[in-house]
Protein backbone atom coordinates (compact mmCIF):
# COMPACT_ATOMS: atom_id res chain seq x y z
CA UNK A 1 0.00 0.00 0.00
CA UNK A 2 0.98 3.16 -0.75
CA UNK A 3 3.45 5.08 2.02
CA UNK A 4 3.49 8.73 2.34
CA UNK A 5 6.00 10.78 4.68
CA UNK A 6 5.67 13.65 6.89
CA UNK A 7 2.45 14.92 5.28
CA UNK A 8 -0.25 11.60 5.07
CA UNK A 9 -1.95 12.96 1.81
CA UNK A 10 -5.12 11.59 -0.03
CA UNK A 11 -4.56 7.99 -1.41
CA UNK A 12 -6.12 9.30 -5.15
CA UNK A 13 -8.93 10.55 -4.14
CA UNK A 14 -11.11 13.22 -1.42
CA UNK A 15 -9.94 12.99 2.07
CA UNK A 16 -11.03 15.21 4.90
CA UNK A 17 -11.44 15.35 8.54
CA UNK A 18 -8.82 13.27 10.47
CA UNK A 19 -10.63 10.41 12.58
CA UNK A 20 -10.29 8.24 15.31
CA UNK A 21 -6.74 9.09 15.67
CA UNK A 22 -4.97 6.77 18.51
CA UNK A 23 -2.11 5.04 19.73
CA UNK A 24 -2.85 1.85 19.98
CA UNK A 25 -1.10 -1.60 20.38
CA UNK A 26 2.28 0.50 19.54
CA UNK A 27 1.10 1.78 16.21
CA UNK A 28 -0.58 5.54 15.66
CA UNK A 29 -3.53 4.75 13.88
CA UNK A 30 -5.25 7.62 11.96
CA UNK A 31 -8.10 7.32 10.10
CA UNK A 32 -10.25 9.87 7.54
CA UNK A 33 -13.27 10.99 6.54
CA UNK A 34 -12.99 9.84 2.95
CA UNK A 35 -14.72 9.68 -0.80
CA UNK A 36 -12.68 6.61 -2.30
CA UNK A 37 -14.13 7.26 -5.86
CA UNK A 38 -13.33 10.29 -6.68
CA UNK A 39 -11.13 13.71 -5.82
CA UNK A 40 -14.49 15.42 -4.23
CA UNK A 41 -16.42 15.23 -1.17
CA UNK A 42 -19.17 12.68 -1.36
CA UNK A 43 -20.49 9.70 0.61
CA UNK A 44 -18.50 9.41 3.54
CA UNK A 45 -16.16 6.49 4.53
CA UNK A 46 -13.53 5.96 7.18
CA UNK A 47 -10.37 5.73 5.59
CA UNK A 48 -7.34 4.39 7.54
CA UNK A 49 -3.80 4.73 8.13
CA UNK A 50 -0.94 3.43 10.69
CA UNK A 51 2.26 4.94 11.53
CA UNK A 52 4.86 3.73 13.89
CA UNK A 53 6.69 6.84 14.08
CA UNK A 54 4.47 9.78 12.95
CA UNK A 55 6.85 10.01 10.38
CA UNK A 56 6.06 7.20 7.51
CA UNK A 57 2.25 6.76 7.07
CA UNK A 58 1.19 3.61 5.87
CA UNK A 59 -2.23 3.81 4.00
CA UNK A 60 -4.75 0.39 5.04
CA UNK A 61 -7.72 1.30 2.72
CA UNK A 62 -11.13 2.15 3.94
CA UNK A 63 -11.99 0.76 7.50
CA UNK A 64 -15.43 2.24 7.63
CA UNK A 65 -18.66 2.09 4.90
CA UNK A 66 -22.40 3.13 4.55
CA UNK A 67 -23.94 -0.37 5.27
CA UNK A 68 -27.23 0.24 7.32
CA UNK A 69 -29.79 2.50 7.28
CA UNK A 70 -28.41 5.21 9.86
CA UNK A 71 -25.35 5.52 7.74
CA UNK A 72 -26.57 4.91 4.30
CA UNK A 73 -25.26 8.11 3.08
CA UNK A 74 -21.91 8.35 5.19
CA UNK A 75 -19.84 7.71 8.22
CA UNK A 76 -19.12 11.02 9.49
CA UNK A 77 -16.40 12.19 11.61
CA UNK A 78 -15.79 10.49 14.92
CA UNK A 79 -13.19 9.27 17.47
CA UNK A 80 -11.51 5.94 19.10
CA UNK A 81 -11.10 4.28 22.38
CA UNK A 82 -9.17 1.76 23.75
CA UNK A 83 -10.45 -0.68 26.69
CA UNK A 84 -9.31 -3.91 28.05
CA UNK A 85 -7.35 -4.57 24.44
CA UNK A 86 -9.93 -3.40 22.07
CA UNK A 87 -10.25 -0.85 19.58
CA UNK A 88 -13.96 1.21 19.66
CA UNK A 89 -14.75 3.98 17.33
CA UNK A 90 -17.43 6.29 17.72
CA UNK A 91 -18.80 8.07 14.41
CA UNK A 92 -22.06 9.84 13.58
CA UNK A 93 -24.34 8.13 10.69
CA UNK A 94 -26.06 9.99 8.46
CA UNK A 95 -29.35 9.23 6.69
CA UNK A 96 -30.61 11.78 3.90
CA UNK A 97 -34.38 12.74 4.26
CA UNK A 98 -34.40 12.79 0.12
CA UNK A 99 -31.46 11.59 -2.27
CA UNK A 100 -30.74 13.73 -5.83
CA UNK A 101 -31.29 11.70 -8.11
CA UNK A 102 -28.41 12.87 -10.65
CA UNK A 103 -26.08 12.12 -7.83
CA UNK A 104 -26.57 10.20 -4.94
CA UNK A 105 -23.20 11.28 -2.84
CA UNK A 106 -24.35 14.55 -2.23
CA UNK A 107 -27.75 15.94 -0.10
CA UNK A 108 -29.58 17.84 -2.31
CA UNK A 109 -31.15 20.24 0.64
CA UNK A 110 -29.19 20.03 3.83
CA UNK A 111 -32.01 17.87 5.77
CA UNK A 112 -31.18 14.69 6.92
CA UNK A 113 -30.63 12.80 10.43
CA UNK A 114 -27.81 12.18 12.74
CA UNK A 115 -27.43 9.28 14.53
CA UNK A 116 -24.34 8.51 16.82
CA UNK A 117 -22.71 4.98 16.17
CA UNK A 118 -20.24 2.56 17.38
CA UNK A 119 -18.06 -0.54 16.33
CA UNK A 120 -15.41 -2.42 17.74
CA UNK A 121 -12.43 -3.89 16.29
CA UNK A 122 -10.31 -6.99 18.05
CA UNK A 123 -6.65 -5.31 16.15
CA UNK A 124 -7.15 -2.35 15.15
CA UNK A 125 -7.73 -3.39 10.99
CA UNK A 126 -10.32 -5.35 11.03
CA UNK A 127 -13.81 -4.07 11.12
CA UNK A 128 -17.18 -6.03 10.59
CA UNK A 129 -19.13 -3.21 9.09
CA UNK A 130 -22.65 -5.50 8.39
CA UNK A 131 -22.15 -7.02 12.36
CA UNK A 132 -20.21 -5.36 15.26
CA UNK A 133 -21.84 -1.88 14.45
CA UNK A 134 -23.91 -0.09 16.74
CA UNK A 135 -26.81 2.51 17.39
CA UNK A 136 -25.80 4.36 20.76
CA UNK A 137 -27.34 7.84 20.41
CA UNK A 138 -30.53 7.54 17.82
CA UNK A 139 -31.22 10.81 15.94
CA UNK A 140 -33.86 13.54 17.57
CA UNK A 141 -36.90 13.92 16.57
CA UNK A 142 -36.54 17.95 15.20
CA UNK A 143 -34.37 20.76 17.25
CA UNK A 144 -34.89 19.25 21.03
CA UNK A 145 -33.11 18.62 22.72
CA UNK A 146 -30.77 19.52 19.96
CA UNK A 147 -30.99 19.24 16.12
CA UNK A 148 -31.92 16.59 14.33
CA UNK A 149 -29.79 17.49 11.55
CA UNK A 150 -26.73 19.20 12.83
CA UNK A 151 -25.70 17.16 15.59
CA UNK A 152 -22.17 15.23 15.07
CA UNK A 153 -18.82 14.26 15.55
CA UNK A 154 -18.72 12.17 18.64
CA UNK A 155 -15.35 12.81 21.06
CA UNK A 156 -15.17 10.40 23.27
CA UNK A 157 -12.31 9.99 26.36
CA UNK A 158 -11.95 8.28 29.64
CA UNK A 159 -12.72 10.11 32.72
CA UNK A 160 -11.52 9.79 36.30
CA UNK A 161 -14.82 8.22 36.86
CA UNK A 162 -16.46 6.79 33.67
CA UNK A 163 -16.04 7.39 29.99
CA UNK A 164 -17.48 10.82 28.64
CA UNK A 165 -18.84 12.22 25.00
CA UNK A 166 -18.84 15.37 23.59
CA UNK A 167 -21.04 16.35 20.46
CA UNK A 168 -21.33 19.20 18.46
CA UNK A 169 -24.30 20.77 17.61
CA UNK A 170 -26.21 23.64 17.37
CA UNK A 171 -29.29 25.70 19.56
CA UNK A 172 -32.92 26.59 18.72
CA UNK A 173 -31.45 29.76 18.27
CA UNK A 174 -28.90 29.05 15.91
CA UNK A 175 -25.76 29.37 18.42
CA UNK A 176 -23.19 26.31 18.64
CA UNK A 177 -23.69 23.97 21.26
CA UNK A 178 -21.67 21.25 22.98
CA UNK A 179 -23.61 17.79 24.35
CA UNK A 180 -22.17 16.06 26.66
CA UNK A 181 -22.95 12.24 27.78
CA UNK A 182 -21.53 9.69 30.09
CA UNK A 183 -20.93 6.43 30.26
CA UNK A 184 -19.78 3.51 32.57
CA UNK A 185 -19.82 0.32 30.18
CA UNK A 186 -18.96 2.23 26.07
CA UNK A 187 -22.38 1.42 25.53
CA UNK A 188 -25.19 2.95 27.57
CA UNK A 189 -24.71 6.40 26.75
CA UNK A 190 -26.48 8.84 29.64
CA UNK A 191 -26.69 12.97 28.28
CA UNK A 192 -25.15 14.71 31.06
CA UNK A 193 -25.12 18.73 29.99
CA UNK A 194 -25.81 21.16 27.41
CA UNK A 195 -23.41 24.33 26.94
CA UNK A 196 -23.25 27.03 24.70
CA UNK A 197 -21.36 30.14 25.01
CA UNK A 198 -23.36 33.79 25.39
CA UNK A 199 -21.62 35.27 22.64
CA UNK A 200 -21.98 34.13 18.69
CA UNK A 201 -19.52 31.70 18.13
CA UNK A 202 -20.80 30.85 14.63
CA UNK A 203 -23.80 28.76 14.44
CA UNK A 204 -22.86 24.92 14.56
CA UNK A 205 -19.61 23.53 16.75
CA UNK A 206 -18.21 21.14 14.35
CA UNK A 207 -15.38 18.34 15.22
CA UNK A 208 -15.31 19.73 19.12
CA UNK A 209 -12.23 18.23 21.17
CA UNK A 210 -11.39 18.57 25.03
CA UNK A 211 -8.71 17.37 26.73
CA UNK A 212 -6.84 18.49 30.38
CA UNK A 213 -3.22 19.56 29.38
CA UNK A 214 -0.68 20.43 32.51
CA UNK A 215 -1.34 23.94 31.83
CA UNK A 216 -5.57 23.59 32.31
CA UNK A 217 -8.14 22.24 29.79
CA UNK A 218 -8.56 23.04 26.56
CA UNK A 219 -11.48 23.47 24.03
CA UNK A 220 -10.82 22.67 20.38
CA UNK A 221 -13.66 22.87 17.28
CA UNK A 222 -14.57 24.02 14.19
CA UNK A 223 -17.51 26.39 14.60
CA UNK A 224 -19.29 27.19 11.35
CA UNK A 225 -19.87 30.63 10.01
CA UNK A 226 -16.98 32.05 12.92
CA UNK A 227 -16.18 35.09 10.47
CA UNK A 228 -18.28 36.74 8.55
CA UNK A 229 -16.00 39.09 6.87
CA UNK A 230 -15.97 37.95 3.36
CA UNK A 231 -12.05 37.94 3.64
CA UNK A 232 -11.49 34.15 4.59
CA UNK A 233 -13.48 31.09 4.62
CA UNK A 234 -16.47 31.32 7.36
CA UNK A 235 -15.63 27.90 9.15
CA UNK A 236 -12.42 28.03 11.31
CA UNK A 237 -10.97 26.42 13.82
CA UNK A 238 -10.02 27.91 16.97
CA UNK A 239 -9.59 26.76 20.75
CA UNK A 240 -9.46 27.87 24.27
CA UNK A 241 -8.22 28.01 27.41
CA UNK A 242 -11.21 26.79 29.52
CA UNK A 243 -12.53 25.12 32.62
CA UNK A 244 -13.90 22.20 32.43
CA UNK A 245 -15.86 20.72 36.22
CA UNK A 246 -15.90 16.72 34.25
CA UNK A 247 -18.55 15.32 36.96
CA UNK A 248 -21.20 18.04 35.87
CA UNK A 249 -19.79 18.34 32.39
CA UNK A 250 -19.66 22.23 32.95
CA UNK A 251 -17.38 24.55 31.08
CA UNK A 252 -16.43 27.99 32.00
CA UNK A 253 -15.37 29.68 28.82
CA UNK A 254 -13.08 33.20 28.28
CA UNK A 255 -13.98 35.79 26.80
CA UNK A 256 -12.00 35.56 23.43
CA UNK A 257 -10.56 32.45 21.33
CA UNK A 258 -7.06 31.68 19.64
CA UNK A 259 -7.16 30.44 16.20
CA UNK A 260 -5.88 27.05 15.70
CA UNK A 261 -3.66 28.01 12.97
CA UNK A 262 -3.45 31.40 11.71
CA UNK A 263 -3.34 30.52 7.94
CA UNK A 264 -6.51 30.06 6.06
CA UNK A 265 -6.79 26.37 4.82
CA UNK A 266 -6.64 24.52 8.46
CA UNK A 267 -9.89 22.70 9.79
CA UNK A 268 -11.45 19.77 11.67
CA UNK A 269 -8.28 19.16 13.83
CA UNK A 270 -8.20 16.42 16.43
CA UNK A 271 -5.86 15.72 18.82
CA UNK A 272 -4.88 12.34 20.98
CA UNK A 273 -1.89 11.43 23.48
CA UNK A 274 1.84 10.13 21.76
CA UNK A 275 2.82 7.34 23.36
CA UNK A 276 4.50 9.32 25.97
CA UNK A 277 1.33 11.09 27.14
CA UNK A 278 1.82 13.88 24.81
CA UNK A 279 -1.47 15.71 23.87
CA UNK A 280 -0.51 15.72 19.96
CA UNK A 281 -2.95 17.17 17.13
CA UNK A 282 -3.39 16.63 13.27
CA UNK A 283 -5.79 18.90 11.38
CA UNK A 284 -7.17 18.73 7.93
CA UNK A 285 -5.44 20.96 5.40
CA UNK A 286 -8.43 22.12 2.46
CA UNK A 287 -7.54 22.59 -0.59
CA UNK A 288 -9.35 24.32 -3.16
CA UNK A 289 -7.97 22.23 -5.91
CA UNK A 290 -7.14 18.57 -6.85
CA UNK A 291 -3.31 18.15 -7.86
CA UNK A 292 -2.41 16.18 -10.48
CA UNK A 293 -6.32 15.83 -10.99
CA UNK A 294 -6.16 13.08 -8.83
CA UNK A 295 -5.67 13.63 -5.06
CA UNK A 296 -7.50 16.24 -2.79
CA UNK A 297 -6.66 16.87 0.93
CA UNK A 298 -3.75 16.35 3.16
CA UNK A 299 -3.10 16.50 6.73
CA UNK A 300 -0.55 19.12 8.49
CA UNK A 301 2.81 17.82 10.70
CA UNK A 302 1.30 15.94 13.95
CA UNK A 303 1.86 19.24 16.63
CA UNK A 304 2.36 18.83 20.54
CA UNK A 305 -0.32 20.49 22.55
CA UNK A 306 0.77 22.88 25.61
CA UNK A 307 -1.26 25.65 27.61
CA UNK A 308 0.85 28.14 29.56
CA UNK A 309 -1.44 30.26 30.78
CA UNK A 310 -4.10 31.75 28.57
CA UNK A 311 -2.08 30.89 25.70
CA UNK A 312 -2.31 27.85 23.66
CA UNK A 313 1.00 26.15 21.84
CA UNK A 314 1.32 24.08 18.93
CA UNK A 315 4.77 22.91 18.73
CA UNK A 316 6.18 20.44 15.83
CA UNK A 317 6.14 17.10 17.14
CA UNK A 318 9.92 16.20 18.43
CA UNK A 319 9.90 12.86 16.54
CA UNK A 320 9.05 14.52 13.18
CA UNK A 321 11.47 17.72 13.65
CA UNK A 322 14.24 14.96 14.41
CA UNK A 323 14.49 13.74 11.16
CA UNK A 324 15.63 16.94 9.45
CA UNK A 325 19.50 16.34 10.38
CA UNK A 326 20.85 16.96 6.90
CA UNK A 327 22.38 20.26 6.20
CA UNK A 328 21.34 21.22 2.61
CA UNK A 329 22.47 24.58 0.71
CA UNK A 330 19.28 24.71 -1.68
CA UNK A 331 15.96 23.39 -2.24
CA UNK A 332 16.87 21.54 -4.68
CA UNK A 333 19.11 19.06 -2.42
CA UNK A 334 15.84 18.04 -0.84
CA UNK A 335 14.86 16.45 -4.11
CA UNK A 336 11.36 17.14 -4.00
CA UNK A 337 11.10 15.79 -0.33
CA UNK A 338 10.09 17.67 2.75
CA UNK A 339 12.66 20.48 3.70
CA UNK A 340 12.78 22.52 6.42
CA UNK A 341 14.17 26.28 6.94
CA UNK A 342 15.20 27.97 10.11
CA UNK A 343 15.94 31.73 10.47
CA UNK A 344 15.36 35.07 12.45
CA UNK A 345 13.18 37.57 10.92
CA UNK A 346 13.62 40.65 12.16
CA UNK A 347 10.75 44.02 11.86
CA UNK A 348 10.66 44.80 8.09
CA UNK A 349 12.61 41.85 6.57
CA UNK A 350 11.23 38.84 4.69
CA UNK A 351 11.72 36.25 3.23
CA UNK A 352 10.26 34.42 -0.71
CA UNK A 353 10.15 30.40 -0.70
CA UNK A 354 9.83 30.04 -4.51
CA UNK A 355 7.18 32.03 -4.65
CA UNK A 356 5.65 32.24 -1.08
CA UNK A 357 6.05 35.61 0.50
CA UNK A 358 6.88 36.00 4.27
CA UNK A 359 7.61 39.46 6.00
CA UNK A 360 7.54 40.59 9.24
CA UNK A 361 5.49 43.99 9.60
CA UNK A 362 4.27 45.44 13.11
CA UNK A 363 5.93 42.53 14.72
CA UNK A 364 3.23 40.13 12.64
CA UNK A 365 4.57 37.16 10.57
CA UNK A 366 2.66 37.98 7.24
CA UNK A 367 2.33 35.77 4.35
CA UNK A 368 1.29 36.41 0.96
CA UNK A 369 0.86 33.27 -1.65
CA UNK A 370 -0.72 35.01 -4.74
CA UNK A 371 1.90 33.43 -7.00
CA UNK A 372 1.80 30.13 -6.10
CA UNK A 373 -2.08 30.14 -5.30
CA UNK A 374 -3.33 31.76 -9.04
CA UNK A 375 -6.96 31.65 -9.89
CA UNK A 376 -8.28 32.19 -6.49
CA UNK A 377 -10.39 35.18 -5.00
CA UNK A 378 -7.99 38.19 -3.82
CA UNK A 379 -8.89 37.59 0.02
CA UNK A 380 -7.71 34.02 -0.25
CA UNK A 381 -3.91 35.41 -0.68
CA UNK A 382 -2.74 36.99 2.42
CA UNK A 383 -2.85 36.34 6.58
CA UNK A 384 -0.92 37.04 9.40
CA UNK A 385 -0.31 36.18 13.20
CA UNK A 386 -1.44 38.12 15.82
CA UNK A 387 1.28 40.28 17.41
CA UNK A 388 4.50 37.99 18.39
CA UNK A 389 5.87 38.27 21.16
CA UNK A 390 8.58 35.59 21.90
CA UNK A 391 11.10 36.34 19.68
CA UNK A 392 11.89 35.93 16.08
CA UNK A 393 12.22 32.91 15.48
CA UNK A 394 10.49 31.21 12.40
CA UNK A 395 10.98 27.26 11.09
CA UNK A 396 9.39 26.47 8.09
CA UNK A 397 8.26 23.45 6.53
CA UNK A 398 7.93 23.21 3.10
CA UNK A 399 6.00 20.68 1.23
CA UNK A 400 5.06 20.21 -2.47
CA UNK A 401 1.75 22.03 -1.79
CA UNK A 402 2.30 22.29 1.86
CA UNK A 403 4.26 25.28 4.05
CA UNK A 404 3.94 25.62 7.41
CA UNK A 405 5.55 28.28 9.40
CA UNK A 406 5.91 27.77 12.77
CA UNK A 407 7.00 31.13 15.17
CA UNK A 408 8.79 30.65 18.23
CA UNK A 409 8.49 27.10 19.04
CA UNK A 410 4.59 27.09 18.36
CA UNK A 411 3.82 30.48 19.90
CA UNK A 412 1.14 30.64 16.59
CA UNK A 413 1.62 28.30 13.44
CA UNK A 414 0.59 29.73 10.15
CA UNK A 415 0.25 27.01 7.18
CA UNK A 416 -0.84 27.57 3.48
CA UNK A 417 -1.36 25.06 1.16
CA UNK A 418 0.05 26.42 -2.32
CA UNK A 419 0.87 24.84 -6.12
CA UNK A 420 3.43 25.04 -8.00
CA UNK A 421 6.60 26.49 -5.59
CA UNK A 422 9.88 26.76 -7.45
CA UNK A 423 13.01 26.35 -5.84
CA UNK A 424 13.89 29.31 -5.60
CA UNK A 425 14.58 30.69 -2.13
CA UNK A 426 15.34 34.64 -1.80
CA UNK A 427 15.98 36.42 1.85
CA UNK A 428 15.96 39.47 3.03
CA UNK A 429 16.62 38.80 6.45
CA UNK A 430 20.09 39.87 8.04
CA UNK A 431 21.02 36.47 9.88
CA UNK A 432 21.63 33.10 8.06
CA UNK A 433 19.09 31.04 6.89
CA UNK A 434 20.04 27.19 7.39
CA UNK A 435 18.33 24.41 5.42
CA UNK A 436 17.67 21.20 6.14
CA UNK A 437 16.48 17.59 4.74
CA UNK A 438 16.06 13.84 5.49
CA UNK A 439 19.59 12.04 5.80
C1 LIG B 1 -16.08 18.89 9.22
C2 LIG B 1 -17.27 17.98 8.88
C3 LIG B 1 -17.78 17.25 10.10
C4 LIG B 1 -18.49 16.08 9.48
C5 LIG B 1 -17.58 15.75 8.31
C6 LIG B 1 -18.28 15.25 7.07
O1 LIG B 1 -15.27 19.13 8.11
O2 LIG B 1 -18.30 18.75 8.26
O3 LIG B 1 -18.60 18.01 10.94
O4 LIG B 1 -18.60 15.00 10.37
O5 LIG B 1 -16.89 16.94 7.99
O6 LIG B 1 -17.36 14.88 6.10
Amino acid sequence: MKIDRIHLKAPGCWINDPNGFIYYKGLYHLFYQCFPYAAKWGTMHWGHAVSRDLVSWEHCGIALFPSRYEDQNGCFSGSAVEYEGKLYLYYTGVHYDVVNPQNIHKNPNDRYESSQLMISSEDGFTFDNFKRKRVIIPPFADREPADRTHTRDPKVWRGKDAWYMVLGSRTNDDRGQLLFYRSMDLFEWKPVNRVTKESTLGWMWECPDLFRTEGGDVLMMSPMGILQDGKREANHAVCLPVEFEEHTCTLEFPDGFQFVDCGLDLYAPQTTTDENGRRIMVGWMRMPETVDGKWNGMFCIPRVVERKGGHIYFRVHPDVDRIFSRRISSAEEAGGACYKLSLDLAEGESVNIGGYRISRKEDRICTDRAEVFTGHDEWRMKTETPVIREGDHLDIYVDQNLVEIYVNNGEYVLSSVVYGLSTEIQSEAAGELLMYAEK
